[in-house]
């Protein structure tokens, strides 16, 4: 299946204000908002990107413009290749690719059976078979509470540890029988193994400690009146930007308008926007985002 790439048209018309500028998309995945971000630059204008996954950079390679360059790196590591107040914008695009579902080689699904992986950049790191077999009780729960907001973190945990004393956990389809086997609401509209998949893999991938350290390097290398977009998927990824961009606030009242609390470094020039109903109609993975637009003061 192909990756639809979710507000597209909205998410890089605020990115680009100047055609000649310098600017990067930090999750190039299959390279749809790179691609119309390139579309809309002149030659003087550049655009790196940047992803953790080395299919995804396989793929960057296709795109044959001299005004673009990729790196096999994480988002965290921005000040690594630029200077300070040099880029005009920083695009997110937060999450994982509908490809890294399709391959069952990658671990991400519980449909499809795979080795138990689900690292973004399989090149290095600890797969979630090698931590699973492993990990303390304790930690396995405070995973799922914490990334999966799983109520039944405590029952899954138990069964993992008891299964793992009987054989190694190390197939996608091992994991989710397990949660299945012991998920007390039978008659959920998602599949049991949900929201645990989806805390391991935040857990994993280090996710959300990587996306605070990747907006204070984006703070450094953004010049004045530069733009930061940034399309969330996940509440606790949302919860981020919200108190990146307001520390003061450190949970973030509905009935304050986010224009008028923001921090002295970054006004808020778009603050909640969520596709279109013809968009969650065509691409149902779209749903949940919502994208929130900065500047640089
Ligand atoms: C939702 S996809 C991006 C899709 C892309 N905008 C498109 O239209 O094709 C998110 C991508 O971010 C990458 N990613 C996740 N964490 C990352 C990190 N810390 N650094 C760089 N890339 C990361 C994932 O590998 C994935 O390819």
């Amino acid at each position: 299946m192909l990756h639809f790439p979710v507000l597209l048209e909205e998410s890089v018309d605020f990115l680009i204000s100047n055609i000649d500028g310098k600017y990067i998309d930090a999750t190039f995945g299959r390279g749809g908002h790179s691609k119309l971000i390139l579309s809309k630059l002149s030659l003087k204008g550049h655009l790196s990107a940047f992803d953790k996954d080395p299919d995804a950079i396989k793929f960057s390679k296709n795109f044959n413009e001299s005004n673009f360059n990729s790196f096999h790196d994480s988002f965290k590591n921005l000040t690594k290749y630029f200077d300070n107040k040099s880029i005009d914008g920083v695009i997110y695009d937060l999450g994982t690719c509908s490809t890294h579902f399709d391959d069952p080689i990658r671990g991400f699904s519980f449909n499809r059976d795979g080795p138990l992986d689900m690292r973004f950049d399989n090149t290095k790191g600890t797969s979630l078979a090698e931590w699973l077999n492993d990990a303390l009780e304790e930690e396995i729960i405070e995973v799922l509470y914490k990334f999966g907001e799983e109520k039944h973190a405590k029952i899954i945990s138990r069964a993992i540890i008891l299964e793992r004393a009987k054989y190694p956990i190390t197939k996608t389809s091992q994991l989710s029988e397990i949660i299945q086997q012991i998920y007390p609401e039978k008659k959920n509209k998602n599949h049991p193994a949900t929201k645990s998949f989806q805390a391991f893999r935040i857990f994993i991938n280090k996710e959300l400690e990587e996306f605070e350290l990747s907006l204070d390097a984006a703070k450094q290398v953004i010049r004045k009146n530069g733009i930061i977009v940034t399309i969330a998927f996940h509440s606790l990824e949302d919860s981020i930007i919200k108190n990146f961009f307001n520390p003061s606030f450190t949970s973030f009242p509905k009935d304050i308008p986010l224009n008028n609390i923001e921090d002295k470094s970054f006004r808020c020039i778009a603050k909640k926007i969520r596709p279109s109903d013809e968009e969650i109609y065509k691409n149902p993975r779209s749903r949940s985002a919502i994208m929130r637009v900065f500047q640089k003061i």
